[in-house]
This record gives structure tokens, C-alpha cells and sequence, in this order.
């Protein structure tokens, strides 16, 4: 599919077996869950700019290496608090933003009830994350937020995803990579992945 990497490396597919299990405490949800944010961020960022510098080693000169962009790491509240963790780990340098929205569990419409973002938008590589990507109202309603703003240049970073998500993203952001670590077979009529893993926010922050 267009635009769209699967992260399928054997690391992140035990973490997603541990999401998955309904045996898995709140704790260790979020620790997998902030690991693998980290394998994914590797992934994300492989093709990332870079510019040379010199550094000068105990012995010698060296060839240097920084990131040209300016980063900004945007959660999609709440569940895309527990990836940023990890993706701070490699991104020190990253600033973050937010965008907070909820599905409105009778039309699962996105409501947005919050957001902030630092003054680099426009100019920076924006990553947006959040675990779920279900019908993809969240991810497309987030897109557009972010684009509202002045972003120009976003990737979408989800762990899970369906089918119909993908698509809705793709239709309506098609110049938006999309990097997922599965594709799910589909929704259940409630709009939740199938398997999936349940209800990410609820399970990061136990309010199950
Ligand atoms: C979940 C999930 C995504 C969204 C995905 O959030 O974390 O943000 O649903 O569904 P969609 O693709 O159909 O929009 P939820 O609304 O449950 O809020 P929460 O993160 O606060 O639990």
C-alpha cells in the first residue's frame, strides 16, 4: 500500500503479543508500550537528514553527524503519551506538542478538546503517535490540526492499525507516510480493532 511501512521486526511482534495479551498488567503495558515506541522511532527515522560536522575526538578529528531538522514529537492524548517516552529516548532533542482527542463512543466522530505545540511547527518534521489506528478519524482529524498550524512535513507513527484506517488516512493525507508496527483484519461494530488490544489509553493509565 501506498505510503505505508510495516515495522514488522521480530522485537516489536513479541511487544505487540504482550499489548495483546489481556493478562498483561497496567505496569508492564506501559513499559512494552514505551519500548516499542523506541524500535519504532529507529525505523521512522532511518531516512532522516543529516549534516556533517567536525568533532574532535581524545586523538583526533572526526567526522560528525547531527539531524538537520528540527523535530517535534506530537501525542495524540491519551494514548499516544505512553510512545513519547521512547521516542524522546532517540529524539533527545525533539520538542513535543499535543493534541488531545476523544471518539464519541455513539458516532466514534473525533472531539478535540485540547491543544498546544511549540513555535517550530511549521518548519520542523512532525511525528504524530498514537498506538490505535481504528476508522482513523483520530489520525485524520490530528493531520489536519497539525497542517491547520502550519506543519508541512508529518509522518503518522501507529502501532496497531485496520484496514479502514489506513485508508482514510491515505485518502485524505496522501502526502503523509504512514508507519504501523500491524494491520489488524478489521473493526468490531463499536469501531474497535479486531483483535487488537483493547482500549490503549485505558490500559496505559488503568481506567479500564
Ligand atoms: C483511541 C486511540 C486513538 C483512537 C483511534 O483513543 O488511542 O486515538 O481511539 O480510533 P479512531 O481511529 O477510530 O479514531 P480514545 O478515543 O479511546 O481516547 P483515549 O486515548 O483518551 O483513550
Amino acid at each position: 500500500m501506498k505510503n505505508l511501512t510495516i515495522i514488522d521486526h521480530p522485537l516489536v511482534q513479541r511487544d505487540v503479543s504482550i499489548l495483546r495479551d489481556k493478562s498483561t498488567p497496567n505496569q508492564l503495558f506501559r513499559t512494552v508500550l514505551g519500548r516499542i515506541a523506541g524500535m519504532m522511532a529507529f525505523e521512522v527515522t532511518k531516512d532522516f537528514a543529516v549534516e556533517k560536522y567536525s568533532v574532535q575526538t581524545p586523538l583526533a578529528k572526526a567526522q560528525g553527524y547531527r539531524l538537520k531538522e528540527e523535530i517535534v514529537i506530537v501525542p495524540i492524548l491519551r494514548a499516544g503519551l505512553g510512545m513519547v517516552e521512547g521516542f524522546m529516548n532517540v529524539l533527545p532533542e525533539a520538542r513535543v506538542g499535543h493534541v488531545g482527542l476523544y471518539r464519541d463512543e455513539e458516532t466514534l466522530e473525533p472531539v478535540d478538546y485540547y491543544s498546544k505545540f511549540p513555535k517550530n511547527l511549521a518548519q520542523s518534521l512532525v511525528l504524530l503517535i498514537d498506538p490505535m489506528l481504528a476508522t482513523g478519524g483520530s489520525a485524520k482529524a490530528g493531520i489536519e490540526f497539525l497542517k491547520n498550524k502550519g506543519a508541512k512535513n508529518i509522518r503518522l507513527v501507529c502501532l496497531i492499525s485496520s484496514p479502514a484506517g489506513i485508508r482514510i488516512v491515505q485518502k485524505n493525507h496522501p502526502d503523509v507516510p504512514i508507519y504501523v508496527a500491524v494491520v489488524d483484519k478489521g473493526l468490531n461494530n463499536r469501531g474497535f480493532i479486531l483483535p487488537g488490544l483493547g482500549d490503549a489509553g485505558d490500559r496505559t493509565f488503568g481506567t479500564e
